[in-house]
């Protein structure tokens, strides 16, 4: 077998089988295989797609390239929740207190946030003393003890992914359904979890933003997780605007509080009850999605879920006095306020724009290395469907670089739309898709 052999094949749409498969994960991963080579399989598969068998052979190389978390001495059914990223999406946060409040064990392995999209470790790591690097032993030992963990991903988890995924961002093939989906189920699947319930977005500021490919994207990952033995359930919603009213680090934490004191935008708290609702039915702790919604309403109601966030803060070192206190948390040095200029019904808050613009207030990052500023962002005052007059506040932005407001506001000039007669916003759940709908 070669290299050579192999890309010609996928190049010439031969379906590979699971030795060529691994043969060149392996190969790549341990630096046999040069990147040239493997640029060229990626492009092969960009071009010419993967059967849902080759689907989860890469998946499952990708994944056996590490280590997957033992978790089968931690009581209960072991659910994560994956989101393929948005503006302002927050929900891993009161999700994972939630479900872990009604009994089910959460382990998550979390992402920094990458251009226009947010990242659940960033905004963790806002909470003064946070940790997120723990060895999977001690992520292990909390996720018994306190029913959720979540961190980074470490060194032993997928690193084919790392490996591939830094060639594909420099080789323009990021876009292709079955890279995608094996990258985030290797990950998914090392976390040692029992079943799986994924956010797949879709909209202006989703990273598809079509609705039939993020129903194709929602079938491979479902396909994927169930031939791995581990139910799966996918819903699609809707990211044209941002998810709540807060996009930015500390200000997501601070939304995710009201969303568990029950206090949090309509949007976020229907999209947070939703998927926690099927966790807790995948975690077998209700016999339906819908009693599992009532049950996360019961524990965030009950002050259960909130007292299980500071619960997990504390084991994972935060500062939890900053969580009982927001108002003491320090404040950026700038702020200013974004006008409409023009009256009528909001028709477009372009979640895409929302995003770059928290990026140049230094909420996020271009680059890979790029440091995040806590406190920077934006508070949104008003959503799709709501009436506003000329020259009423609709945002205010937050910064440490008093140019970056200016640059930041002469975007979002451009990305909010009116329109004279009132309208809808746009539905929020979409679709939902389990292993019946393949
Ligand atoms: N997220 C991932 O983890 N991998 C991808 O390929 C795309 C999004």
């Amino acid at each position: 077998m070669t290299a050579y052999e192999i890309i010609s094949a996928k190049r010439d749409r031969q379906t590979l089988s699971d030795d060529e498969i691994a043969f060149m994960i392996n190969g790549f991963t341990a630096g046999r295989i040069p990147d040239y080579q493997f640029a060229a399989l990626l492009m092969a598969i960009f071009l010419n797609g993967m059967t849902p068998v080759e689907t989860k052979s890469l998946t499952e190389h990708m994944l056996y390239s590490g280590i997957v978390a033992d978790l089968s001495t931690v009581p209960g059914i072991k659910v994560d929740k994956h989101s393929t990223g948005g503006v302002g999406d927050k929900v891993s946060i009161p999700l994972a207190a939630i479900v872990a409040a009604a009994g089910v064990p959460v382990p998550m392995i979390s992402g920094r946030g990458l251009g226009h999209t947010g990242g659940t470790l960033d905004k963790l790591q806002s909470i003064p003393g946070f940790r997120i690097d723990y060895s999977i032993d001690e992520y292990k030992k909390k996720v018994a003890l306190t029913g959720a963990c979540l961190i980074g991903q470490t060194a032993s988890i997928a690193p084919a992914d790392k490996k591939i995924y830094a060639l594909r961002d420099v080789t323009a093939t990021v876009q292709s359904i079955p890279l995608i989906t094996a990258s985030i189920m290797s990950k998914k699947l090392a976390e040692g979890i029992d079943a799986l319930v994924l956010d797949v977005k879709t909209g202006r500021g989703a990273f598809m933003q079509k609705i039939d490919d993020s129903r194709d994207l929602a079938k491979n990952l479902i396909a994927v997780g169930e031939r791995f033995g581990k139910p799966t359930i996918a819903y699609i919603t809707n990211m044209d605007q941002p998810l709540g009213r807060m996009i930015g680090n500390w200000l997501e934490i601070r939304e995710s509080i009201d969303c568990l004191q029950d206090k949090g935008p309509a949007d976020l708290m229907q999209v947070t009850h939703q998927l926690c609702g099927a966790m807790i039915y995948l975690g077998q702790k209700a016999v339906s999605i819908e009693a599992g919604i009532e049950i996360s309403k019961l524990m965030v109601h009950s002050g259960k879920a909130w007292q299980k966030f500071i619960d997990i803060v504390r084991s994972q070192e935060g500062d939890s006095h900053v969580l009982e206190h927001p108002e003491t948390y320090p404040r950026a040095k700038f702020q200013s306020e974004l006008k409409a200029d023009d009256s009528g019904y909001l028709s477009r808050l372009d979640a895409l724009e929302f995003g770059l613009a928290s990026v140049q207030l230094g909420a996020g990052r271009m680059q890979a290395a790029d440091p995040v500023n806590p406190k920077a962002g934006i508070e949104l005052h008003y959503k799709i469907g709501a009436k506003v007059e000329q020259g009423q506040v609709l945002a205010t932005l937050f910064s440490d670089d008093e140019e970056a407001l200016n640059r930041a506001l002469d975007r979002l000039s451009k990305a909010v739309g009116y329109a004279a007669s009132p309208l809808a916003a746009p539905p929020l759940l979409i679709e939902m898709l389990d292993k019946n709908s393949l």
